[in-house]
């Protein structure tokens, strides 16, 4: 068995207010109360992350962020620092998710830079990869997972690779009630971690955990997640609704 501890994070994108997010906190921390087998993080709106990091105070829940800037401090309006999200007490940060790809104008080299910016502040990054429908079908999938695997990871060392994570999210799967069959998300999950291999070698390629995301639900949380390449996941939609979201972290292992 895979040494690598699942980790389970919700990606709550633009939903919730504080007070929702605490109700969440309030109905979800009972249902995973020493639920010790899965690392657990709730990635929530800026707005909500202090409310979220004091409901979660004394249970093993984390808190992330869903974007960050790459610069240390300065003119930026509108944006959120590295620094601004550890001191608020984030353990995790998703970077280049495929929204913030489409909509916001992010590229493989600008989720780089935010990659060593986390790291410096002691972030767990969870960088996100996948192709579009188009790509898939125009035979272009490893091309492109490739591709955004090198530049999205480049400059890392062994040392800073270590607590690096990847998320794989095939684009025409978000949202979309679509899911990439196990096998596909694991062929997918192969082919990402050949490359990690490739720049920093076999050890820290197996050590690496590469998440699955894109419509996982509690009813293919569980064939998804005890596919061995598969060592976790990223939740949208289905981490909104408390009961949901912890049957998901809590999937039966097969
Ligand atoms: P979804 O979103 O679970 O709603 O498909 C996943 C994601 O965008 O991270």
């Amino acid at each position: 068995m895979s040494q690598r501890k699942p980790l389970i994070a919700a990606n709550w994108k633009m939903y919730k207010t504080a007070n929702e997010a605490t109700a969440f906190v309030q109905a979800f921390a009972p249902l995973v109360k020493g639920h010790t087998r899965d690392e657990i993080t709730l990635c929530v709106p800026f707005l909500s992350i202090p409310a979220v990091v004091a409901a979660t105070h004394g249970t093993h829940i984390h808190v992330g962020g869903q974007n960050m800037y790459w610069q240390e401090e300065g003119a930026f309006t509108g944006e959120t620092s590295a620094a601004m999200l550890h001191a608020a007490g984030c353990a995790h940060v998703i970077l280049g998710h495929s929204e913030r790809r489409q909509f916001f104008g992010e590229t493989d080299e600008t989720v780089n830079q935010k990659l060593h910016t986390a790291l410096k502040h002691k972030l767990v990054p969870i960088v996100c990869v996948g192709e579009l429908l188009a790509e898939r079908e125009g035979g272009k999938t490893e091309e492109v997972l490739l591709r955004q695997t090198e530049r999205s990871l480049a400059g890392l060392t062994v040392e800073t690779a270590r607590t690096v994570v990847i998320a794989y999210e095939p684009v025409w799967a978000i949202g979309t009630g679509k899911t990439a069959t196990p096998e596909l998300a694991a062929e997918a999950h192969v082919l990402i971690r050949s490359q990690v291999a490739r720049m920093l070698g076999r050890e820290t390629a197996e050590a690496m955990r590469i998440l699955y995301g894109g419509s996982v639900k509690p009813d293919n949380a569980s064939a998804l997640l005890n596919q061995p390449e598969i060592d976790g996941a990223l939740v949208g939609g289905a981490s909104l609704d408390p009961n949901s979201f912890a049957k998901i972290v809590t999937y039966a292992q097969s």
